[in-house]
């Protein structure tokens, strides 16, 4: 069995417009354009939210996905999630990318049956430097995390549970499995799977959702 948890709990306070997961995007929420890209593909969905969203969540899913609450931190939501789920192999998305494709779903779950645990990428195109010292960095090396990111349940469980006795905190949930000592497949992403963080983000969903929507 496998369930899609996407953590959408978060206040959007970057964006200053409330949760970022209700925002519409062409007509659609970043909450509900993130459960329609799995469903078909996974045996459950479940969403993590906060409680004032809870009612406007509920009609906006229909049904659709399984919704518990989220916690203070990212880290917290992905944990409830983790709790409401038994399914043996987990994917972890954020909302706040919206625009997830089939084929990237499909290359994760085949990258965490053979390997346990895989996250997508993607490499730099730009040229990276340090801020203090100018100095440039060897991007070839380098790749840009993004989501879904998928895992064996027993891996993913242990990370989450090691962190927090540790108080060991990632922006990802990958990065808590590497921090354990365990290696994580990395798949190629898609530059759709930007991530609404600021409000130029948005503008350019909303320019994207046309070509998306349309395709
Ligand atoms: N998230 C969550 N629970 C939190 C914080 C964040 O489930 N306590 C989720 C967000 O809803 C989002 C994803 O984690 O889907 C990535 O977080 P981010 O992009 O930082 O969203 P926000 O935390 O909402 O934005 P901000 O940091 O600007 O407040
Ligand atoms: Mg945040």
């Amino acid at each position: 069995m496998i369930a899609a948890l996407i953590p959408a709990a978060g206040e959007g306070a970057r964006l200053g417009r409330g949760p970022k997961a209700l925002l519409e995007v062409a007509g659609k929420t970043l909450l509900e354009r993130a459960v329609a890209a799995f469903l078909g593909q996974v045996d459950e969905v479940v969403v993590a939210v906060s409680a004032s969203m809870i009612p406007t969540a509920t009609r906006l899913l229909a049904g659709r996905a399984r919704l518990i609450e989220g916690g203070a931190t990212r880290q917290q939501s992905v944990m409830n999630l983790l709790m409401a789920t038994n399914a043996e192999r987990i994917l972890i998305h954020d909302a706040a990318r919206p625009f997830l494709s089939r084929e990237v779903i499909s290359r994760v779950i085949a990258a965490v049956e053979a390997y346990g645990a895989a996250s997508v990428v993607m490499p730099v195109a730009d040229t990276l430097i340090e801020s203090e010292s100018g100095r440039a960095l060897d991007r070839s090396l380098l790749r840009a995390v993004q989501t879904p990111q998928g895992f064996r349940r027993t891996l993913i469980l242990e990370a989450h549970r090691q962190a927090l006795a540790a108080g060991v905190t990632a922006t990802d949930d990958a990065g808590l499995v590497r921090w354990l000592g365990q290696p994580v497949a990395l798949v190629t992403g898609s530059p759709w799977l930007m991530k609404i963080t600021a409000t130029d983000d948005l503008v350019m969903a909303h320019a994207l959702a046309e070509a998306w929507d349309g395709a």
